[in-house]
C-alpha cells in the first residue's frame, strides 16, 4: 500500500511554492481565493481567462486543470461554489473534487491551499482531518491476487497551506489523524477485498498477529477449537462443522490507556465465506459473501488506526472467524445446539449463521469487564432492504452509546440509523425445541436479528451495527472500509481528541 506524507506550512505566495500540482478553491461569482489570486497573476491571467472563457465557473464540485506556473507543473482549480454558503457538504465535496482531480494526473506531489474554506459549522481542522483521510482513501487500490496494477495514483507527498488561522501544530495533528484513518480504512478494504481462498479464518489470526509485531502496546491472542470447546462455545462451533478451515477466535488487545482501565471492546463477524450451509444460498452474486467478514476487518482496521495515533485508551478487539459450508458433519436446520451462556439455540436456518459465532464471542467478551461492547456484522439481507447502502444499521441497550455513535456516525460522514429493539419484537423469537431460535417469524429480519445478539448482551452497554448494505458496494465491486471512520471517531471522541 502506498503511503502519503502530509505536512501543514504557511505559504506567503502560492506561485513561489515548488510543487506538481497546486491547488486552489475558486468560489462562484469570479471570486478568487488568495492564492489562486497569486496564481492568476503569476500565469499573466489564466485563471481569469478560464472564467471569463466559461470553460470554469467555480461552481461546486467542478475542476479544472491549467498548465502550471511559476514553481509549480500543473495548477488545479476547484469550485467550491458561493462563499458565504461554503459548508460542511461543500466541504465534501471541495474532497470529492480534489483528489478526483489530482487522480486524474500523475502528480507525486501536491500543495493544497486550505486557508479561504471557511465553514460556518465546523472548524477548519476538521476539513484537514477530512482531507487527509480521503487522500489516503482515494490512494488505494487492489493488487493482491493481479499480475499487473498500477498505484491508483503517484500521489506520495502532500503540503498543506491552512492559511494564518489556528496553530501550525494542530494543523499537523489534524493532517495526522486523517490519515490514519485512511490507513484503517485502507486496510479494512484489503482484507475485505481478498477472496476467501486465500482470506481464511487462520489468514486473518496470521494478518492480526503481523499488526501485533508492529506495536509494542498491542498484543494478540488466537483460541483455537479445541480452546472453544472447553469454553463451551456451542453456537459458534456449530457454525464451523461443515468446512474443514479450522475456526479461530482472535483477541486483540491494545493497552493505550491506564491499566486498570475498562476496555472499550469492538467484536466483528468474521465469517471468510458464508455458503449458507445446509440452507445453501442461490447461485447469484454468492461471491460477495466473501465480504461476510468485513467486520471483522472493520475491528483489524480500527483497532490499526487507533494504535498509529496511539490514543490513550484501552481497546480489545474480539472476531469469532469461521467458513460456514455444507458438508457432511455440517449442522442441519432443527438442531439444538447450547451455547457459552447456557442457552440453548434451535437452528432453523443454517444461513443466519453470524449470530450464532457473535453470541458466544458476546459472551466471551464479559470477562474483559467492558466499559461498552459493539459488534460490527454483515448480519442481515434484510438490513440491506431496509436502510440500502447509505447508512448503518445502529442498535443499542443504551441511549448514551447509541447516541455517541449516531454523533460519531454524523462527525465523520459514515452514518449509522437507529432501529428498535422492542419487545414486541422480541416476542417473535419463539421455539418449542429450545431457548430461543436462530431465525425469527417474518419481517423485521434486521431487527429481529439484533433481539436476538440482545439475549446475550445483558451484562453491559452493547452496540450492535449491521453493515449489510455499508461495508462494500456492488457496482464497481469492492469494499468500503465502513464502519472505520465512524468507530475511530467514536474512539477519538472518548479520548479526547
Ligand atoms: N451474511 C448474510 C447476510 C447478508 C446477505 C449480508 C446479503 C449482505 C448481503 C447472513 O449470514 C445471512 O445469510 N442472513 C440471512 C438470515 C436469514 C436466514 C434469517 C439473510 O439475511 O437472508
Ligand atoms: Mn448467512
Ligand atoms: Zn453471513
Amino acid at each position: 500500500m502506498t503511503a502519503i506524507s502530509f505536512t501543514a506550512r504557511s505559504i506567503e505566495n502560492a506561485a513561489k511554492a515548488r510543487t506538481q500540482c497546486t491547488i486552489v478553491p475558486v468560489f462562484t461569482k469570479k471570486s478568487l481565493s488568495a492564492a489562486a489570486a497569486q496564481m492568476d497573476e503569476a500565469s499573466g491571467g489564466a485563471v481569469s481567462a478560464a472564467l471569463s472563457l466559461g470553460d470554469f465557473s467555480g461552481k461546486r464540485g467542478e475542476t479544472h486543470l491549467l498548465p502550471g506556473t511559476g514553481g509549480s507543473k500543473r495548477l488545479l482549480l476547484v469550485g467550491c461554489g458561493d462563499r458565504r454558503k461554503f459548508d460542511r457538504e461543500a466541504a465534501r465535496e471541495f474532497t470529492r473534487a480534489a483528489c478526483r482531480g489530482i487522480g486524474a494526473t500523475r502528480a507525486r506531489d501536491a500543495v493544497i491551499h486550505t486557508g479561504e474554506l471557511q465553514m460556518k459549522d465546523i472548524d477548519a481542522d476538521w476539513l484537514l482531518a477530512y482531507l487527509a483521510r480521503h487522500l489516503v482513501s482515494a490512494t488505494y487500490r487492489y493488487s493482491e491476487t493481479l499480475s499487473n496494477t498500477k498505484p491508483a495514483m503517484e500521489l506520495n507527498k502532500v503540503v498543506i497551506n491552512p492559511g494564518k488561522k489556528g496553530s501550525l501544530r494542530a494543523h499537523q495533528r489534524a493532517l495526522d489523524l486523517g490519515r490514519f484513518t485512511g490507513v484503517g480504512i485502507n486496510e479494512t478494504r484489503d482484507l475485505a477485498n481478498m477472496p476467501a481462498n486465500i482470506c481464511t479464518p487462520t489468514h486473518l489470526a496470521k494478518e492480526a498477529r503481523k499488526l501485533a509485531r508492529q506495536h509494542e502496546d498491542l498484543s494478540v491472542q488466537v483460541l483455537e477449537e479445541k480452546k472453544m470447546q472447553e469454553l463451551g462455545m456451542g453456537a459458534l462451533l456449530a457454525v464451523t462443522a461443515g468446512t474443514t478451515q479450522p475456526a479461530k477466535l482472535i483477541i486483540m488487545q491494545y493497552k493505550g490507556g491506564k491499566s486498570g482501565q475498562k476496555p472499550y471492546v469492538l467484536v466483528g463477524k468474521g465469517v471468510t465465506f458464508d455458503t449458507g450451509g445446509i440452507s445453501l444460498k442461490p447461485g447469484a452474486k454468492m461471491d460477495e459473501m466473501k465480504y461476510d467478514m468485513a467486520g471483522a476487518a472493520s475491528v483489524i482496521g480500527t483497532l490499526r488506526a487507533v494504535v498509529e495515533m496511539g490514543l490513550p485508551l484501552n481497546v480489545t478487539g474480539v472476531i469469532p472467524a469461521v467458513e460456514n459450508m455444507p458438508g457432511s458433519r455440517a449442522i442441519k436446520p432443527g438442531d439444538v445446539v447450547t451455547s457459552m451462556s447456557g442457552k440453548t439455540i434451535e437452528i432453523l436456518n443454517t444461513d443466519a449463521e453470524g449470530r450464532l459465532i457473535l453470541c458466544d464471542a458476546l459472551t466471551y467478551v464479559e470477562r474483559f469487564k467492558p466499559q461498552v461492547v459493539i459488534d460490527v456484522a454483515t448480519l442481515t439481507g434484510a438490513c440491506v432492504v431496509a436502510l440500502g447502502s447509505h447508512a448503518s444499521a445502529l442498535y443499542a441497550n443504551d441511549e448514551k452509546l447509541a447516541e455517541d455513535l449516531l454523533q460519531a456516525g454524523i462527525e465523520s460522514h459514515d452514518r449509522a440509523w437507529r432501529m428498535p429493539l422492542w419487545d414486541d419484537y422480541q416476542q417473535q423469537l419463539k421455539s418449542n425445541f429450545a431457548d430461543l431460535p436462530n431465525i425469527a417469524g417474518p419481517g423485521g429480519g434486521s431487527i429481529t436479528a439484533a433481539c436476538f445478539l440482545s439475549r446475550f448482551t445483558e451484562k453491559y452497554h452493547w452496540a450492535h451495527l449491521d453493515i449489510a448494505g455499508t461495508a462494500w458496494d456492488a457496482s464497481p465491486k469492492g469494499a468500503t472500509g465502513r464502519p472505520v471512520a465512524m468507530l475511530t471517531r467514536y474512539l477519538m471522541d472518548r479520548a479526547g481528541k
